[in-house]
């Protein structure tokens, strides 16, 4: 997996799950992907569960198509982020990497995310024991700055101390958290972008490899990035708008492509998944509801998404569901 992250698309609960991840492996197949969050202690719990091999499978499951692919883990306990991370290692992941910039409520009562950035001795404790136990790369998703713990020397202080450790990779979101008053929402737009202190960090610090992430809405406002850093993440702007992104296998990781992307190609890409996935089980919608995105700014987006959520919202939805879908799509050459 080489380099990879130079573009990536940020771990998103509710948003990275596989079927959003094999849509995005149509539009880009150098890219690094991430799942959503997951909490050690719930790989844990389910691996002793009479059902474990289930639970496992709707905790951490992924199709090999959707490699190269990062698990996310939240946790604080070295002993539980090593196992877990033991298993990413067998089923197959690339790399793991540690919450270190979640604010939410849920995850502080935890001890972990964002509020570990005050912990870098025990970041670095989690991260040793997740590389030792697992053998992959192990990386941070970090902020800037926590409440009042903000300044650039405690950043420099943080990532010095993680990187001893043993962390490969560092993704630092430009903003700080505050972990009282602010919701995660609110927490992903009031504080100010600090692009700055992330290309400082990097010339500081340049035998480290930074990735940045936050507010980036373009491929060129990427490129313009990696100028001054190794990566770049992308979150929001990737989900709202997948297709934006047909072009980064070209532009940043610098491969040659034939085809063009088109919202068609992915559909038709989909439909090998879906046919597994609903051949298990699966009810389609959970694939459809990615889908809305992927046609926009043209006449008629509007008429194809209605009818997609209608015919894929049934009980009984199937790929075919999909077929129909792209047909009218490529109707109209899109
Ligand atoms: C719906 C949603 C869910 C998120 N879930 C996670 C998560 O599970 N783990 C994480 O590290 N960050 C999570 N984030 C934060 C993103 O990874 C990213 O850091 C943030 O959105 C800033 O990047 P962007 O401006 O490119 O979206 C989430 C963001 C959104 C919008």
């Amino acid at each position: 997996m080489q380099q990879a992250y130079r573009f990536s698309v940020a771990p998103m609960l509710d948003c990275t799950d596989r079927h959003f991840r094999v849509l995005m492996r149509q539009i880009s197949h150098c890219s690094l992907l991430y799942t959503e969050m997951v909490v050690a202690q719930a790989i844990h719990h389910a691996r002793r569960a009479s059902d474990g091999a289930e639970r496992l499978e709707r905790l951490i499951g992924f199709d090999p198509l959707e490699k190269p692919l990062a698990l996310q883990l939240g946790g604080d306990d070295p002993t539980l982020l090593a196992e877990a991370a033991a298993l990413a290692a067998e089923r197959g992941y690339d790399e793991v990497n540690l919450n270190v910039g979640c604010p939410s409520d849920k995850v502080q009562r935890g001890r972990f995310g964002a509020c570990l950035m005050a912990e870098p001795a025990r970041v670095a404790a989690c991260v040793s024991a997740m590389a030792r136990a697992s053998g992959l790369p192990v990386t941070v998703k970090h902020r800037i700055g926590i409440d009042q713990r903000d300044s650039y020397d405690e950043l420099v202080q943080f990532v010095d101390t993680v990187a001893a450790g043993g962390a490969e990779r560092f993704a630092v979101h430009a903003r700080k958290a505050w972990l009282e008053g602010l919701d995660p929402r609110q927490n992903r737009t009031v504080p100010p972008l600090r692009y700055d202190l992330v290309h400082r960090l990097k010339r500081d610090r340049p035998h480290l490899t930074i990735e940045l992430n936050g507010g980036l809405e373009t491929p060129d406002a990427c490129l313009a990035q990696l100028q001054q850093v190794d990566g770049v993440m992308v979150g929001r702007a990737v989900y709202a708008h997948p297709l934006r992104w047909a072009g980064v296998d070209r532009l940043i990781h610098g491969r040659q492509v034939n085809d063009p992307v088109l919202a068609s190609t992915v559909l038709r890409g989909l439909i090998p998944h879906a046919q597994r996935w609903t051949a298990g089980g699966g009810r389609l919608w959970a694939i459809a509801r990615h889908l809305v995105h992927l046609v926009e700014a043209v006449p008629g987006a509007r008429h194809w998404r209605a009818s997609l959520t209608k015919a894929a919202g049934e009980r009984s939805a199937g790929a075919a569901v999909l077929a129909e879908a792209a047909r009218a799509l490529e109707e109209r050459g899109l």
